[in-house]
């Protein structure tokens, strides 16, 4: 059981200019419904039967109202950074104009955090698309990456000088594929035949709006957030080798290949013509625009067989296993690290998001999550082993700084280092929060 994180005395993230942050986003934390649009996953909530515990984002964890006992919260774990999510439509009208409200809101947490020396990592865009963009087709229907550069482009001019860094997407492939083909994400759309196609505009919009970020604000750091769920084979058999392979370009090559290469995997000539990407001249040039950093979020691993029918099987995660039922499998992060620097020309990494959902119990004023803690620890020796064979990652975000709506799981999953009582909305630092603080403080 370990109640301490600790890194070898020789780490380069026990260095100063190595940064710690926690993460979060606006719909999972902020609560506020009645002063924006509504967005994709207002509309999800609603529809019965799609959130385990049938709740929504009216309230959250009320950040909305919260927001400056929040930042004291932040303060208080004395992290570098706190990298946290835009709500579009918050602050962006329906015929597209800037809401200043919605931007008050912002500049007041971006000017808090600026007078506590804390980096803001600001990411536009982590799900919550206006909902009357999904009715024009979402992300299916291209114009919405041009609408999304037009609010890149108003935002980073309202927030210029208060910002460290830009995601552009939160891991497009959740949109894409949670969203638009296995449907078990807002909007909630099913079909193979729709998933490439909103990959396509997300990166598309990914693109536009990297062009319009260097020449707004070229002193941030500007990039985007991918998800890694590494594809491992169940046996040594060449079927299921094959198998893990397609799986990983399907699910994770797809996203980054683009970014770095300006083409998709291989495998796309083996779809459907029907279930590919709509592709136009001068798309890939745009998709493939440099990056100041790339975002990786990890959690888990996936293993895959063969199948006669599909191109892979996944199985059941074994154990380990955290609350959320994913495969605790640390050494997977090194592995991913090492090989995304092998097959690309990578900018500093950032770990954006990494951690674990446990089944908290807050007793007698405290939540001693070992687990977590053992999770934290794995995974942060896991990312020291990659930069020990030479892997550039500049900094690292535990996610998440709160309990909070964790999508279609509602409010069963906690994967903060602070706990939230929604009833009071107490919040309660963890035991892995406190690690998380020393090991910070202890540099
Ligand atoms: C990631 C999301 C984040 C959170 C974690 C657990 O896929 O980016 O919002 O839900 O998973």
């Amino acid at each position: 059981m370990t109640v301490k994180l600790t890194l070898p005395a020789q780490s380069k993230m026990l260095s100063q200019d190595f940064i710690y942050g926690v993460a979060t986003a606006s719909f999972q934390i902020e609560g506020g419904a009645n002063s924006r649009l509504p967005c994709i996953w207002d509309t999800f909530c609603n529809t019965p039967g799609k959130v385990v515990d049938n709740s929504n984002g009216d309230i959250a964890c009320d950040h909305f109202n919260n927001w400056q006992q929040d930042i004291d919260l932040i303060e208080s774990l004395g992290v570098d950074a706190y990298r946290l999510s835009i709500s579009w439509p918050r602050v962006i009208t329906e015929s597209g104009e800037l809401n200043q409200d919605g931007v008050n809101f912002y500049l007041n947490i971006l000017n808090e955090l600026q007078r506590r020396n804390i980096k803001a990592f600001i990411t536009l865009y982590h799900w919550d698309l206006p909902q009357h963009l999904e009715d024009n087709g979402g992300w299916l229907n291209r114009e919405t990456a041009y609408l999304f550069a037009a609010y890149a482009d108003k935002i980073s001019q309202a927030f210029a000088g208060k910002v460290h860094s830009y995601a552009t997407l939160n891991e497009p492939f959740c949109s894409a594929f949670l969203g638009y083909e296995a449907g078990i994400h807002a909007p909630g759309i099913v079909g193979k035949q729709y998933g490439k196609k909103a990959a396509h505009h997300l990166l598309l919009a990914h693109g536009l709006a990297m062009q319009v970020l260097e020449k707004n604000s070229p002193d941030t750091l500007n990039g985007i957030v991918l998800n890694f769920t590494p594809c491992y084979p169940e046996s040594d058999s060449l079927a299921d080798i094959k198998a893990a392979a397609f799986a990983d370009d399907y699910f994770n090559q797809w996203y980054i290949k683009p970014l770095f290469d300006g083409e998709y995997p291989e495998i796309m000539a083996q779809l459907p013509k029907e279930h590919q990407p709509e592709i136009l001249d001068g798309d890939m040039t745009i998709i493939s625009h440099s990056m100041n950093f790339l975002g990786v979020n990890f959690y888990t691993r996936a293993i895959y067989r063969a199948d006669a029918d599909e191109h892979f099987l996944q199985i059941d995660a074994p154990e380990p296993r955290t609350d959320i039922g994913w495969e605790i499998y640390p050494k997977a992060f090194t592995e991913l690290l090492l090989s995304l620097n092998e097959k690309f020309t990578l900018p500093p990494i950032y770990i954006t998001e990494n951690g674990a959902a446990m089944a908290d119990k807050l007793v007698d004023g405290a939540v001693n999550d070992t687990d977590r803690i053992d999770y934290y620890q794995s995974h942060l020796n896991a990312v020291h082993d990659a930069i020990e064979q030479g892997v550039q990652v500049d900094g690292y975000f535990a996610w998440s700084l709160m309990d909070n709506f964790e999508w279609a799981e509602g409010y069963l999953k906690r994967f903060g280092i602070v706990y939230v009582d929604y009833e009071s909305q107490l919040r309660t630092v963890k035991a892995s929060g406190l690690a998380y603080k020393a090991l910070i403080s202890n540099r």
